[in-house]
C-alpha cells in the first residue's frame, strides 16, 4: 500500500473515532455507530444509491456510504461563482490525494469543481485533520458567520474542532491543520439525477 493510501486510510480510521461534533447545517443527518456497522469486507464492496435531486438549491445533505458520513450539496450558479478567485488560497491545489480513494471521473476539465456534474459536490464528510465533520457555512465573507472564518472568506465549510476551512469545493484553505481537500469517492450517474457512490 502507498503512502498516500495509508493516509487515506488512516483519516478514515480517524472518522471513525471522531464521531459527529460539529455538524452545523440545514442537513439529514444519519447517526454513525460503531458497533451497529456491518464487517469491513460487506463496507468495503457495499454501494449508495442516491437521486441528488431532493437536494434543495443551495442546501445540503449527509448520507452514508460504507459507514461514513458524505456530503451532497446543490450549488447554485451564485455559489458556483465563489469558487473564483482564491487560488491562492488552496493549500491542495493539485489534490493528490484523491488519487488514493480512485476518484477515476476526475480529469483536467472538472477539478475545480470536484463533481461529475458541477452543481452536486459529492465529498467524504471527515475533516483530513483528525476526522471531525465541518460545519457548512456557504454564503462568503464574515456577516453570517463572525470572526470563525477569515475576511476574504470565500465560503464552504468551517471545522470547529481545531479551525480547518474549505472552500466550497471541499477544497482547504491555507492555514488549516488540514493536510488535503475533503475526500471524493468513486459515482456514477445512473439516470440524470439519481447516482451510485462505490
Ligand atoms: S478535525 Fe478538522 S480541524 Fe481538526
Amino acid at each position: 500500500m502507498t503512502e498516500k493510501a495509508n493516509e487515506s486510510r488512516r483519516n478514515f480510521l480517524y472518522l471513525a473515532a471522531g464521531g459527529l461534533g460539529g455538524v452545523a447545517a440545514a442537513a439529514t443527518v444519519i447517526p454513525f455507530i460503531g458497533s451497529m456497522l456491518p464487517a469491513a469486507d460487506t463496507l468495503a464492496a457495499s454501494k449508495t444509491e442516491y437521486d441528488v435531486s431532493t437536494v434543495a438549491e443551495g442546501q445540503l445533505v449527509v448520507i452514508q456510504w460504507q459507514g461514513k458520513p458524505v456530503f451532497v450539496t446543490n450549488r447554485t450558479p451564485a455559489l458556483l461563482k465563489q469558487l473564483d478567485g482564491h487560488d491562492d488560497m488552496l493549500k491542495d491545489k493539485d489534490s493528490m490525494a484523491t488519487d488514493a480513494v480512485s476518484a477515476e471521473w476526475l480529469t483536467d476539465e472538472n477539478r475545480k469543481y470536484r463533481s461529475i456534474k458541477k452543481e452536486y459536490l459529492i465529498v467524504v464528510a471527515s475533516c483530513t485533520h483528525l476526522g471531525c465533520i465541518p460545519g457548512y457555512k456557504p454564503s462568503a465573507g464574515r456577516a453570517e458567520w463572525g470572526d470563525s472564518v477569515p475576511e476574504d472568506w470565500p465560503g464552504g465549510w468551517h471545522c470547529p474542532c481545531h479551525g480547518s476551512l474549505y472552500d466550497l469545493s471541499a477544497r482547504v484553505i491555507n492555514g488549516s491543520p488540514a493536510p488535503f481537500n475533503l475526500y471524493l469517492m468513486p459515482y456514477k450517474y445512473l439516470t440524470d439525477t439519481k447516482v451510485v457512490i462505490g
